[in-house]
């Protein structure tokens, strides 16, 4: 691996290049309107792929949008490292607060990214993580490094619950056999603090309708008379929380795994200043469950958030009216050995109890996964670890997340192997969000820390 760090300098203006033209594709999974953008993505990996020296790579067609898999073995008795990734990216609305367009990467320099971030949709998540994985395994192929096998499995549906995916790993557990699983879609502390995701949390999805009577009505004239199912459903969704912030569905927590005091100690030894975290968010102050701190809060507790809410006019002007139904979207972020499909009856239950008379509620599950957690102590943990002392030069931090990637406890249960989360981005690269963006500088660290996960995986497998 002498060479990696040389071999990015020389080519990395065509890394980013590359990348640009692979961000300039809509790949709006959640918007029927792009989906032929989507599979013009999925097209464009595939052609990646094989030019990064995979000796097999196919579309797979799915129910929903194709799954992207290639390979390369060198040699069977080698172990083998699957990377996942994801294609496709959320939607980039709202569009007036974009400084440039969202398809239209551009390098700009920010305080995080002295050395200039590439702006567009998908830059960070997942677009220009998983494509550090595409130029980690040219640089192997090329310069016959590549020390043991690797399969690439690459998906379009990640931002809208990896259905398909699941039908495929289902279907395919012997073609994707494998000795770890490799992913960079989540986070590192900061570009000088290098941190390893350890944990993510899981999810349950749902979204209520709240409905009164059967027509819109005067608000004057039956005001006051009749249940307002918008007043009713924000009474409803203030009551979900008691004044100390915890969740009031009755069994929620019973499954929350309670860390030990050492290890919360040990997780606030993590490099944090509430004061800096206050200011990029522009917040007076923060909030949340009480006899937790911020990290504790959106890390290794659950949550309960209103992620939409809509109903009657919200148009120009006035119009008095009470509207027959609301409605709202509802996220729950769940920790380890939550049940995902068991919160999710909870929630039910209980949202229809807590309905007075005048209306009818419906909760329609949308989607959901488990959370994750993983031991520090595996082959794959140490591997990764190395890897980032080498390049880094310092030892990573194992640290929990709060986002979700639910297929990875999926990948558990059926490949049953162990997922290794190798995150580059950093919190304030606004992934979800207007003018998201991957610094240059991480893009380009995490194309030369990747090899020598292979090399470390390959040496501690032996
Ligand atoms: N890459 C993110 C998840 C993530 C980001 C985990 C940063 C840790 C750190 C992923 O693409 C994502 O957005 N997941 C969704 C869940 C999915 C079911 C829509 C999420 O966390 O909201
Ligand atoms: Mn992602
Ligand atoms: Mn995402």
């Amino acid at each position: 691996m002498e060479n990696i760090q040389s071999y990015v300098q020389q080519h990395k203006e065509r890394f980013i290049d590359e990348l640009i033209e692979l961000l300039k594709i809509p790949s709006i999974s959640a918007d029927s309107a792009y989906s032929q953008d989507v599979i013009d993505t999925a097209e464009a990996i595939k052609t990646s792929l094989e030019k990064a020296g995979c000796d097999h790579v196919e579309i797979c067609e799915t129910p929903g949008y194709p799954i992207v898999y290639g390979e390369k073995t060198i040699d069977p008795t080698l172990p083998t490292v699957l990377v996942y990734g994801h294609y496709d990216v959320q939607p980039p609305d709202p569009l007036d607060l974009w400084e440039s367009g969202p398809f239209e990467p551009i390098i700009k320099k920010t305080e995080k990214h002295p050395e200039g971030a590439i702006f567009a949709r998908g830059a960070c998540d997942d677009k220009g993580q998983m494509y550090m994985h595409v130029k980690a395994l040219e640089f192997m192929t090329s310069t016959g490094q590549l020390p043991c096998n690797v399969k690439f499995m690459i998906e379009g549906e990640e931002e809208v619950g990896s259905e398909s995916l699941g039908w495929f790993v289902e279907r395919n557990q012997e073609k994707l056999a494998n000795d770890v699983i490799l992913i960079s879609d989540t986070g590192m502390i900061a570009n000088d603090v290098p941190s390893i995701t350890t944990g993510l949390r899981g999810l349950s999805y749902v979204e209520v309708e709240v409905t009164g009577p059967n027509r819109d009505l005067h608000s004057g004239l039956y005001g006051g008379a009749v249940a307002n199912p918008i007043n009713i459903l924000a009474q409803m969704i203030a009551s979900l929380h008691d004044e100390n912030n915890h969740i009031t569905i009755p069994g929620f927590y019973d499954k929350v795994e309670e860390l030990s005091k050492e290890e919360r100690a040990k997780m606030g030894e993590a490099p944090f200043s509430l004061d800096n975290y206050k200011r990029a968010l522009d917040i007076k102050d923060v909030h949340g469950e009480a006899g937790y701190t911020t990290n504790e809060r959106n890390s290794i507790r659950p949550t309960l958030d209103v992620n939409g809410i809509w109903g009657g006019y919200t148009g120009e002007g006035a119009k008095t009216v009470i509207a027959s139904k609301a409605y709202a979207k509802i996220s729950m972020r769940l920790v380890p050995n939550q049940d995902w499909e068991e919160i999710t009856e909870l929630f039910s239950k209980h949202f229809e109890s807590i309905a007075p008379a005048g209306v009818t509620v419906k909760v329609d599950p949308h989607h959901g996964g488990q959370g994750y957690v993983t031991p520090i102590d595996s082959k794959g943990y140490q591997a990764a670890s190395k890897a980032y002392e080498t390049t880094f030069g310092k030892t990573p931090i194992p640290q929990r997340s709060g986002g979700s990637i639910p297929i990875v406890s999926l990948f558990e249960k059926e490949l049953k192997s162990k997922t290794i989360l190798m995150g580059f981005g950093l919190d304030s690269d606004a992934i979800h969000s207007p003018n998201e963006h991957f610094g240059v500088w991480n893009y380009l660290k995490g194309i030369e820390t990747i090899p020598w996960f292979y090399k470390y995986f390959t040496e501690l497998s032996k």
